[in-house]
């Protein structure tokens, strides 16, 4: 086997390498892939020399065009801070009042509070607010701790049964499982509670229960929800004559709060959300609830 060897049919020169018989063509390169791997080294070597490109310790070559990404970005920023400032400023210095008459404010309110009651809310409370199984419906005219915006904020600063200093709390004893009623008491009061919502359900069979419910009522319940039931935002005691209810208001349910007493829980936001998101926020749910009692 020559080394110099040419082939016939197509006229290149063989390699001279035989693989079983075989025989690799010494082909060069096609031009325009030459053409593509000059064109595209002489690009990078330009594009190194106009942007910045190589690492040099504690600095970077800057580069001819003298671009900076990250300072545009900032730029950017900047800018969009500038054409925000100024409805952010006066929702700050505005009173609930002032912005619940403005309706541009309103509607900067009820965008930025939807998205963080998305993100921060509607895990609990749902994506619209109303709640669901002992998450209050916040989209209904009755508010536990008060439904001023105020109140709404004091109630999403501070939270309830958490451990903030200020800490709204929620404190329903268990008057069954710790022995203050037995059965008998715990059904009667609770059929009483239900009368209230109910009045059709008072029978001639049940009205002296009803009565003697509403005895143990006035000794054990009324310090906290009141002579008449109405509930006590300051302690969180709710109103339990109205059809609102956070535990269900069925005659089982009551019987259950009574016997197992209630505690619940909502995370305070003080450290998590900003003064001016709390704002947005309490305006927001004030927004979509009415002013109730
Ligand atoms: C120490 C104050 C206090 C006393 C006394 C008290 N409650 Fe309550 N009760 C509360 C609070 C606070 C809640 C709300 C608990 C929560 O939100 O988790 C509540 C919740 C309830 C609920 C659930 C309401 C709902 O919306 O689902 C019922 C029913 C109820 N109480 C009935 C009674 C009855 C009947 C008595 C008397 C036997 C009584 N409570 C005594 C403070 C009290
Ligand atoms: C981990 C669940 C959870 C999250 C998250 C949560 N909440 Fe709550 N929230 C609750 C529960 C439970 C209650 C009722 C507690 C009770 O009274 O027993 C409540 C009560 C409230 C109340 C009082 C309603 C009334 O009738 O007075 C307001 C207002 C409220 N939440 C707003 C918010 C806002 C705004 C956010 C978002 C920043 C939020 N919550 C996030 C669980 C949650």
């Amino acid at each position: 086997m020559s080394l110099e060897e040419r082939d016939p049919v197509s006229g290149h020169q063989t390699t001279g390498h035989e693989w079983n018989g075989i025989k690799e063509l010494d082909t060069p390169v096609p031009r325009g892939v030459l053409i593509f791997l000059v064109v595209t080294h002489v690009f990078a070597v330009v594009w190194w020399f106009l942007l910045p490109t190589w690492p040099l310790g504690e600095t970077y070559t800057k580069g001819l065009l003298n671009t900076d990404q990250k300072k545009e970005v900032n730029e950017k920023l900047d800018e969009a801070r500038l054409v925000r400032d100024p409805w952010i400023s006066q929702i700050e210095q505005s009173t609930p009042a002032e912005i619940q008459r403005d309706p541009q404010l309103m509607s900067i309110v009820r965008n930025t509070g939807h998205r963080l009651f998305g993100d921060n809310c509607a895990a609990c409370h749902g994506r619209d607010g109303k709640g669901g199984d002992e998450f209050p419906d916040l989209t209904d005219s009755y508010w536990q701790y008060g439904g001023s915006v105020e109140q709404i904020a004091q109630t999403m600063r501070v939270g309830i049964n958490t451990e903030h200093p200020e800490t709204r709390t929620a404190q329903m004893p268990a008057f069954g499982r710790s022995g203050i009623l037995d059965y008998a008491q715990t059904s009667a009061v609770a059929n009483y509670v239900y009368a209230l919502s109910h009045p059709k359900s008072v029978t001639a069979e049940n009205r002296d229960e009803i009565l003697a419910g509403r005895e143990i009522f006035e000794a054990n319940c009324a310090a906290c929800h009141g002579p008449a039931a109405r509930g006590d935002p300051e302690i969180g005691a709710p109103d339990l004559a109205d059809p609102f209810w956070l535990y269900g208001g069925e005659l089982t349910d009551i019987i259950t709060a009574v016997h197992e007493g209630r505690q619940g829980h909502m995370p305070t936001w003080d450290e998590r959300l900003s003064d001016i998101e709390i704002k947005i926020l309490a305006l927001y749910v004030h927004s979509l609830g009415q002013e109730g009692h």
